[in-house]
């Protein structure tokens, strides 16, 4: 895989957390993981595609300006009667030091079928081509399915996590996401990786989850070793608007994330 390297001679990933069912940790882990990369001295920037803005509104940065959106940085692709901005005028400082945000927009939705009609489905490659040189880590939230900007999003990452609840209807979709993925890569992004299926919401005490786990293991799916459990601070976290890392930094959940994001192998990459 060729990893971009940034101006401080540091290899980037890009991550996008990227799965068609909804309520399975995308914007949560996506927000937490990326927090413990700032917090780790990472230059990290979040992206917000999905229009619902979980993750803008987790990282409290819902009152930014319309012009300083996802959403704004897509319009100016076709719109010409305006000045192109560097797509760095659209990071947005958060709460968490080193950690920097795009923020999402209901405006997405207006704007996706003249994107798709103009073929502008690697304009977000391109905009994280250049940001690549400023930060060292990059994820990417998305919406519950594969639309223009999911799919512009898996051809603009190195590396697609995928969460899932550790239910019956998660792991049967599964194989088509798998599938997908593949064609992708073939078609559009020959260095996308299935880096690791992160299993959420995990509970110990139940035979189900660790059933369809093993299940999953069996089939050869890159289930990281590390469970994330079902614990009501993450909905806390939510409501206070601070990424566990800042609110809870030594509670199992947060320890657990943590273990994630060392699991990455972001700190050989980009260290
Ligand atoms: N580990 C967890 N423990 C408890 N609740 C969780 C956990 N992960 C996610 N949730 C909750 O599940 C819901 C869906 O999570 P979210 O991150 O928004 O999923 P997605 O972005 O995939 O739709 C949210 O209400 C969130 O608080
Ligand atoms: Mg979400």
């Amino acid at each position: 895989m060729q990893l971009k390297i940034n101006l401080t001679g540091k290899y980037v990933v890009i991550r996008v957390l990227f799965n068609k069912k909804g309520g399975v940790g995308k914007s949560s882990l996506a927000v937490n993981l990326a927090a413990i990369s700032a917090s780790q001295g990472f230059r990290t920037l979040i992206l917000d595609l999905d229009t619902q803005c979980n993750t803008t509104s987790y990282l409290n940065a819902l009152g930014a300006s319309a012009e300083n959106t996802i959403a704004a940085l897509f319009e100016q692709t076709i719109t010409f009667h305006l000045r192109r901005r560097p797509a760095l005028e659209y990071c947005q400082p958060t709460q968490i030091d080193n950690l920097y945000i795009i923020p999402g927009s209901e405006r997405l939705s207006e704007l996706e079928s003249e994107l798709h009609s103009r073929h502008k489905i690697y304009k977000l490659r391109e905009a994280l081509g250049s940001l690549s040189k400023e930060f060292d880590h990059i994820y990417i939230d998305t919406a519950p399915a594969l639309n223009f900007y999911s799919l512009s999003a898996l051809i603009a990452a190195d590396r697609c996590l995928i969460p899932i609840d550790c239910d019956d209807f998660s792991r049967q979709g599964l194989y088509s996401l798998q599938q997908k993925i593949s064609e992708i890569k073939e078609d559009h992004n020959a260095d996308l990786e299935i880096e690791g299926i992160i299993a959420n919401q995990f509970l110990a005490n139940a035979n189900l989850p660790k059933q369809i786990i093993n299940e999953l293991i069996d089939e050869g799916y890159p289930v990281l070793p590390e469970y994330i459990s079902q614990s009501v601070k993450m909905r806390e976290s939510h409501q206070a608007k601070k990424p566990l890392i800042a609110l809870a930094p030594k509670h199992k959940l947060t320890r657990s994330l943590v273990a994630i994001f060392e699991l990455l192998d972001n700190g050989k990459a980009a260290r």
